[in-house]
């Protein structure tokens, strides 16, 4: 990166210090960051840059996937800068107006501003409007946000065009991490690349697949935003939805950022609407002592756990069940696709392709063969490949959020959720749960450390089918 001013609205927020700062630091331990970049993080703490700096270093220390030198920390650390101001007074803006007229490099080479709103949805429109009436938005500039995009879609649309009437629609980068994760982005290699996965990647050979994110962690201290979202917006809509299309889309080259997101958007147009009939197809949980998280209501109903069935009606998927389920405080944290094909006669094994997006990152493949010794039994065997095991392969493998900060600087969208792919997912969601409340259709409380409710189980068995849980270890 080159000529470039990274500018953090919420710089001392947890996504700031988890995750942001962790990753510029990657990017510029991997070379990749010139000396024409500043990460200005702005902040309303009355603090000067080395008080920030002092606040930032543990958690790069701590979080960052490179190791961490004195001198290393001392040299990523010029690159940093910090500016007090409060984003909701207009009048701050003019300090960040010139700001930026005495950081212009005088080569002639143009200046890029990207934006990084780290802040709560509710602030975009004012930082946005703010930033065009002070004339903060010059040269090329690109805004990045995170879900949630607002509380409903109205408010999503209110969003958006506030942002695209200052930045341009096209300038708008919607982060999904999913979208970064190494696996995620192998699922399509994967399935384009091999003869084996290409010809098999259908009706004709699958019965089901499973799309997994289970968490053990639970709410924590995040109460007051989870209370108000719950599962299903939180990990469903956005993060398991853009995995299913990737699983489910019709190939294509990864690179080609139309094609890509055609065939993703073609995916969702082909979701059936959900059911009537909810219960056949959603199981909601909350984990034992939920309510008791500070910030959540006492008598909250809020989902830390769903589970999901849908269907694509197009012709490579008619008939075969995607199951898709997260869930807070369980056993184990683990994501993964699970691709179950079909039973072949009345042999009881079948064949299984497990991806691992996370912790570990690899590829199982379950098959069956003749059980040694024996002329007309089978058996199941399987085959591994632990890519997190590979030292190499796992140091060359960018977080998630690395890969995307770098994407959004080098405009590449291919990593980004495009508007409508967002208007598609968030107008089922809310179908689904009109008729969740229709229906009266309330979260069951699970064990933490369990697997979550008992419905998700029942949700699958009357379809005959059971979630994976314990994968094969990819050691
Ligand atoms: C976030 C959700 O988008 O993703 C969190 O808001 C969730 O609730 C997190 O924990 C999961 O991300 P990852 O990368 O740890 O799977």
């Amino acid at each position: 990166m080159h000529h470039v001013v990274y500018t953090l609205f919420g710089a001392t927020g947890d996504l700031t210090m988890r995750k942001l700062m962790p990753a510029f630091y990657n990017l510029y331990a991997r070379g990749l960051v010139e000396e024409t970049v500043t990460f200005l993080a702005l902040g309303r703490r009355e603090w000067s840059r080395e008080d920030y700096l002092s606040e930032i270093e543990p958690w790069i220390r701590q979080f960052a996937r490179f190791k961490v030198t004195d001198e290393m920390f001392a040299e990523f650390a010029k690159r940093v800068d910090y500016l007090e101001m409060n984003f909701t007074k207009q009048a701050d803006y003019l300090s960040l107006f010139r700001y930026y007229d005495e950081h212009q490099y005088d080569d002639r080479q143009p200046m890029r501003y990207l934006f990084y709103f780290a802040v709560a949805p509710e602030f975009f429109p004012v930082i946005s409007d703010n930033l065009l009436e002070t004339g903060c938005l010059r040269g090329q500039c690109r805004v990045v946000i995170e879900k949630p995009f607002g509380s409903n879609l109205d408010d999503a649309r209110e969003i958006t065009n506030k942002l695209s009437a200052a930045f341009g629609i096209d300038q708008i980068y919607h982060i999904d991490h999913y979208l970064g994760k190494e696996m995620v982005q192998n699922i399509m290699t994967l399935r384009r690349e091999n003869a084996l996965f290409r010809a098999a990647w259908n009706r004709e050979s699958i019965e089901s697949v499973e799309i997994n994110a289970l968490e053990e962690l639970d709410i924590g201290n995040r109460g007051a935003y989870y209370d108000a979202t719950g599962a299903l917006k939180d990990m469903i809509q956005g993060h398991l939805f853009q995995v299913m299309t990737i699983v489910a889309m019709e190939p294509v080259n990864q690179n080609d950022t139309d094609a890509l997101q055609t065939a993703q958007a073609a995916l969702l147009q082909a979701l059936r609407p959900p059911e009537d009939d909810i219960r056949s197809q959603l199981a909601l949980g909350q984990y034992e002592g939920y309510r008791d998280t500070p910030h959540v209501a006492p008598d909250s109903e809020t989902e830390t756990y769903a589970a999901l069935k849908v269907h694509i009606d197009n012709d490579r998927w008619q008939g075969v069940p995607f199951y898709l389920r997260s869930g807070k405080a369980l056993a184990e944290r683990k994501t993964f696709v699970t691709i179950n094909f079909k039973q072949i006669g009345d042999n009881p094994h079948t064949d299984r392709l497990h991806i691992e997006i996370q912790p570990q990152e690899g590829i199982a493949l379950s098959f069956i063969i003749k059980k040694p010794g024996s002329r007309d039994e089978t058996t199941e065997v399987n085959m591994n490949f632990c890519q997190s095991c590979n030292l190499e392969a796992h140091s060359n493998t960018p977080e998630a959020y690395e890969r995307l900060l770098l994407a959004a600087y080098e405009g590449q969208r291919e990593f980004f959720t495009p508007w409508e792919q967002i208007v598609r997912s968030w107008t089922w969601m809310h179908e689904l749960r009109e008729k969740r409340d229709e229906a009266g259709l309330k979260p069951e409380i699970y064990a933490r450390g369990s697997w979550g409710p008992s419905g998700a189980d029942a949700l699958l068995a009357a379809s005959g089918h059971s979630w994976t849980n314990e994968t094969e270890t990819l050691t």
